[in-house]
């Protein structure tokens, strides 16, 4: 895999800029992504799937929903996975066709899906019978036909966080596989819903293949099933879920290639005359993002050396929420013979959760010195709140020697201005 956070003249670099010049313009911390990286991952997931016949990408938005980030994507042609109304009207802003828009979620609002609807998007990937009932109601309330694709729950662990594994029995994602073949066949009757498929997703991080192996073949047999009953399968939604590399100091956890999954989908549903639609996000945009941050102070404390730094878990939740792994990479480059000092580096949030490394062996930090949290493109800035009356912080783009703040660090007059003290006080 390229890295397109180089070590330049001892300084990392963002393709062509020196990350101190980004921190010294927009101030510390802030998200940078490259364009560069953006391109280099989704051509190389792209061309993965080459040998697949009719096969389209759909950017799942949640791993990063910035305007800049999705436009990038959907200039190299990208459909979207979106969740709610925010997501679709950024993926429409964005730029990407109605057309390529598929609607996940288990949750989704009456305004959520009358919205969809009259955008006309590709499909909703229905997650209950209750939902779908809820769908016919509102697309004959509109006079329109709704496309759907039944989201299946396999009954499959993905072997993968707990809290990101999302195809298990007891999860609440998709509907029983058991449960399809009646509720397809009620469906077909109704004059408001048009099948178009199949949809599932196991969970992510996945590092695996044999999860997904699994999957694919379960989906199989489904298509199989119901192709025999006479309902033709035309259309399969395999989801996203491919894992990235976090920790590149460990040999475990190697996530496969793009190509070893595609190898995996052309194995399993090759032979299947089926469109296949797959809604990678964190794949994409993991490794094309870093969250750089300042040094305040280096406490000692009585058993151990804290690193205190200017972002916290509300900027970055993953390592507080799944105990994630960041590399965390000094800004000036150690040197080989450089001594290394066992550091927990935290933010400055009042929790014992706010906590980016344990005992990280790390070259000696000094107030002042910057620091980047590695792979931090994916679920990073989308998660973040403004825990502590924190500010977001901001994202910028850089395309080879050029950069552009895509977001910009609200004032706190922004930040305050959508609270207001009732009449009594
Ligand atoms: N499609 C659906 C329906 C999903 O729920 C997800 C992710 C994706 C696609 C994209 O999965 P990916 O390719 O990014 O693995 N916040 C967690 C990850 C949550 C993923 C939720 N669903 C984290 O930071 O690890």
């Amino acid at each position: 895999m390229q890295n397109f956070f180089t070590y330049r003249n001892g300084i990392l670099h963002a393709e062509d800029i020196p990350i101190p010049n980004l921190a010294e313009s927009v101030g510390t911390p802030f998200y940078c992504y490259t364009t560069a990286a953006l391109e280099y991952y989704y051509r190389l997931f792209q061309s993965a799937l080459a040998e697949l016949r009719e096969v389209s990408i759909h950017y799942a938005l949640k791993a990063n929903t910035n305007i800049a980030v999705v436009r990038t994507l959907a200039n190299l042609g990208a459909g979207a996975d979106v969740v709610s109304e925010g997501e679709l009207r950024l993926a429409l802003a964005a730029g990407i066709s109605p057309k390529k828009i598929v609607f996940s979620g288990v949750g989704k609002t009456p305004v959520e899906i009358s919205f969809a609807l009259q955008t006309g998007i590709l499909q909703l990937n229905v997650e209950s019978e209750e939902e779908l009932g809820e769908i016919h109601r509102i697309a004959a309330t509109l006079n329109t036909v709704a496309p759907v694709s039944f989201r299946v729950n396999l009954d499959i662990d993905a072997k993968t966080h707990h809290k990101i594994t999302t195809s298990r029995r007891e999860d609440k994602f998709g509907i029983e596989w058991l449960k399809i073949p009646r509720i397809l066949r009620s469906a077909v009757s109704l004059p408001h819903l048009h099948v178009v498929g199949l949809t599932t997703h196991i969970g992510s991080q996945i590092t695996n293949l044999q999860s997904f192996r699994k999957s694919f073949m379960r989906m199989r047999n489904l298509i199989t099933q119901l192709n025999a009953s006479g309902f033709p399968i035309r259309r399969v939604d395999l989801g996203g879920g491919l894992g990235v590399l976090y920790d590149s100091e460990s040999a475990e956890g190697l996530p496969p290639s793009p190509t070893a999954y595609a190898a995996v989908i052309r194995e399993t549903l090759g032979d299947y005359h089926c469109q296949i639609l797959l809604e990678p996000g964190r794949f994409i945009v993991a490794n094309a993002g870093l969250l750089v941050t300042r040094v305040l102070y280096v406490k000692e404390g009585s058993n151990k050396i804290f690193v205190i730094v200017d972002a916290a878990m509300n900027d970055l939740i993953r390592p507080s929420l799944y105990g994630a792994f960041h590399a965390i990479l000094p800004i000036k480059e150690p040197l080989l013979d450089m001594s290394r000092q066992t550091v927990d580096v935290v933010g400055p949030i009042c929790e014992t959760s706010d906590v980016f490394a344990h005992k990280r062996s790390l070259t000696p930090a000094s107030p002042g010195d910057l620091l980047a949290l590695d792979s931090a493109g994916a679920y990073g800035a989308t998660m973040a709140s403004t825990y502590n009356l924190r500010r977001l912080v901001p994202e910028i783009l850089v395309k080879g020697d050029q950069f552009s703040v895509i977001r910009r660090r609200p004032s706190y007059k922004e930040m305050f201005s959508l609270e207001s003290l009732p009449p009594w006080l």
